[in-house]
């Protein structure tokens, strides 16, 4: 069996990472990885792949940024002939970015059947671009792996076949638990000066919801500057983020050019970390605030309690089952919330079911039961009328798969 797997952006990597090793230790499967280029700084790609041992992409798309719209559409454009040529037997999709949403739309019209990591989450907000990612994926996908019973019956909802659906836990846990041993040897509390037992908190902020609107950022700043008096807060800044501090005058425009830490009215803004530093830090915290999805997770896992800096969850699970509360962008809700947590935080508590760090053994035991009945061929007369495709670089396994020579 064939497996093209896609990922774009850096919560992807984190997901694929996982079921790529389960993948390749498994015989009579072929899997091949694209990289869509929708992320492509080193800090937001490259070292990710390092430390979660992910095999350099056999393809990659190197679509770069650009508007929601040009980006799906070049994904499809410079994929298609990538999987006409390559012939899957399924595409392997993870979370909620644009390139999954490209990825699973360019195979579908290839007749490729697809399989979706992390489907049915739903925060019912539909001004959020990863809602209609979710909803449209998993529409058209033929295999859906959730992450929580809630995302079974948002499913159900909306008209999939029950059979399509697996309860197989959560592979981003299953990456923070391969790699515990290396992150819990992280050396970045030295780097940013913090003995230990030192009390801080970890800030992530990039929904253009939040970072886009001035007036939004501005608040939320100034509401942070406050709780900073009582504990430093380490802010992890995506580049969108920076750019948008840096335009509206929270940080000094040469920060931009600069990879160091800058202190500022007690938030320590620094670059976007590696993942294993990143989960080390997070792991020691007192408190985090954020408005990422993934780390709702992470930090039901770790038992820190996390602010969600956002009016809704798609991972209702990590607020009834976990240390997470969805407690919106209010300046004055925002200290209150953060100061009471501070000071009565909550119990510990079991990570939510399946949570245990086998979730891609369980997917990828059901790609490889999946009667290849059920998996419709690509047509070949696509593949043999397809151009070839633009940047690619067969790895030795894919080349072998697909034919070609490695050049
Ligand atoms: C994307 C995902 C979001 C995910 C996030 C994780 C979509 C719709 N959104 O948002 O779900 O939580 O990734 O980070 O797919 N940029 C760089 N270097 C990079 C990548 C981006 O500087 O390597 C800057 C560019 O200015 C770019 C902006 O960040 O225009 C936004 O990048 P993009 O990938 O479009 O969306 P994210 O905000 O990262």
């Amino acid at each position: 069996m064939r497996i093209v797997s896609v990922v774009g952006a850096r919560p992807n990597f984190v997901k694929i990472a996982p079921l790529i090793r389960e993948m390749r230790s498994r015989e009579g499967l072929v899997s091949i990885l694209v990289h869509t280029g929708q992320h492509y700084d080193p800090v937001m790609s490259g070292q990710f792949f390092e430390a979660l041992d992910i095999p350099a992409p056999d393809f990659n798309l190197d679509v770069g940024s650009g508007s929601h719209a040009s980006q799906t559409g070049e994904v499809m454009k410079r994929l298609d002939p990538v999987l006409a040529s390559t012939a899957p037997d399924l595409l392997l999709v993870v979370g909620d970015v644009n390139s999954t949403l490209a990825a699973a739309l360019t195979a579908s019209k290839l007749g490729i059947p697809i399989a979706h990591v992390e489907a049915g989450l739903r925060s019912f907000d539909r001004t959020m671009p990863e809602e209609i990612n979710r909803v449209l994926t998993d529409a058209i996908s033929d295999l859906l792996f959730v992450t929580e019973e809630t995302a079974r019956e948002n499913l159900v909802r909306e008209g999939i076949d029950a059979r399509k659906i697996h309860f197989v836990g959560n592979v981003m846990i299953d990456a923070l638990e391969t790699s515990r041993h290396r992150w819990e040897r992280s050396s970045v509390f030295e780097s940013l000066a913090l003995a230990p037992g030192d009390p801080y908190a970890v800030l992530t902020l990039h929904r253009p919801s939040n970072v886009d609107d001035t007036s939004r950022l501005t608040t939320l700043v100034e509401a942070l500057q406050e709780l900073a008096r009582d504990l430093p807060i380490v802010f992890a800044m995506h580049p969108r983020s920076k750019q948008q501090l840096v335009r509206h005058g929270h940080l000094d425009a040469a920060a931009l050019g600069s990879d160091r830490p800058v202190r500022h009215k007690g938030l320590i803004y620094i670059d976007p970390l590696g993942y294993l530093d990143f989960v080390a830090l997070l792991s020691r915290a007192r408190l985090v605030l954020t408005d990422s999805g993934g780390i709702q997770e992470e930090t039901t896992v770790l038992n820190v309690p996390c602010l969600t800096l956002r009016t809704s969850t798609e991972r209702p699970i990590t607020v009834t089952h976990g240390t997470n509360r969805v407690i919106g962008t209010d300046a004055h809700r925002i200290v209150e919330e953060a100061r009471r947590t501070l000071e009565r935080p909550p119990r510990r508590v079991d990570p939510p079911p399946l949570w245990d760090g086998r979730a891609a053994q369980r997917i990828v035991q059901i790609l490889a039961d999946s009667p290849a009945a059920r998996l419709q061929r690509v047509d070949s007369r696509a593949i043999e009328s397809c151009a070839p495709a633009a940047t690619w670089v067969p790895s030795t396994a894919a080349a072998r798969a697909i034919g070609a020579e490695k050049p």
